[in-house]
């Protein structure tokens, strides 16, 4: 970690990810209480999911040590599950098409290798989540729960699927061992 533009952009991807783990496990629990348990399992999951992408970013920052301010992006709100999915599928859309889009474009100009492959898992992931919230978001509007119901994550880059667990992670090569189902 040599330059201060990537590791402002490690600091501030580890407070965005972090108070997403945080907002999604306090909508998965309004999803619950509205009736939509496979949405309250997918918030759950995906909350997993950005808490292995916190730990990742904060690792790639550990040569630099010290207190900072960190500014992030940030939803706040309870609303309904609809509303709730749709402030996720924003924020989701947003890390995929301008916060990671340009946080790997720097680091791969200052020649971060570490910063740019965990922002990389990271946007991998958020376009699966915006995709899935989005098939979550139809399903609720029509009043029904998602027909989905087991969600995987790769618990070292936070891949995420509703399909049969992979032989290898398709973002970081993990075996099946290191898939966690909710
Ligand atoms: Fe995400
Ligand atoms: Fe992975």
């Amino acid at each position: 970690m040599k330059n201060n533009m990537t590791a402002a952009n490690l600091r501030s991807a580890y407070g965005g990810e972090s108070m997403a783990y945080q907002r999604y496990k306090v909508w998965s629990k309004k999803a619950m209480d509205e009736g939509f348990k496979n949405v309250y399992r997918l918030f759950n999951a995906i909350a997993y999911a950005e808490e292995v992408h916190a730990s990742n970013h904060f690792k790639a920052h550990k040569d630099l040590e010290g207190d900072f301010l960190v500014p992030s992006m940030a939803g706040f709100g309870i609303g309904n599950t609809s509303l709730n999915l749709d402030k996720a599928i924003s924020g989701e859309l947003f890390e995929v098409n301008e916060m990671y889009a340009t946080y790997i474009k720097v680091a791969e100009f200052q020649q971060e290798e570490g910063a740019k492959k965990t922002f990389t898992w990271a946007r991998e992931a958020e376009k699966i989540h915006a995709d899935l919230y989005k098939e979550a978001k139809l399903a609720v509007d029509s009043g029904k729960d998602v027909s989905f119901n087991e969600v995987h994550i790769c618990s070292v880059c936070g891949y995420t699927t509703v399909g049969p667990i992979p032989d290898k992670c398709p973002v970081c090569g993990a075996d099946t061992t290191r898939f966690v189902t909710f």
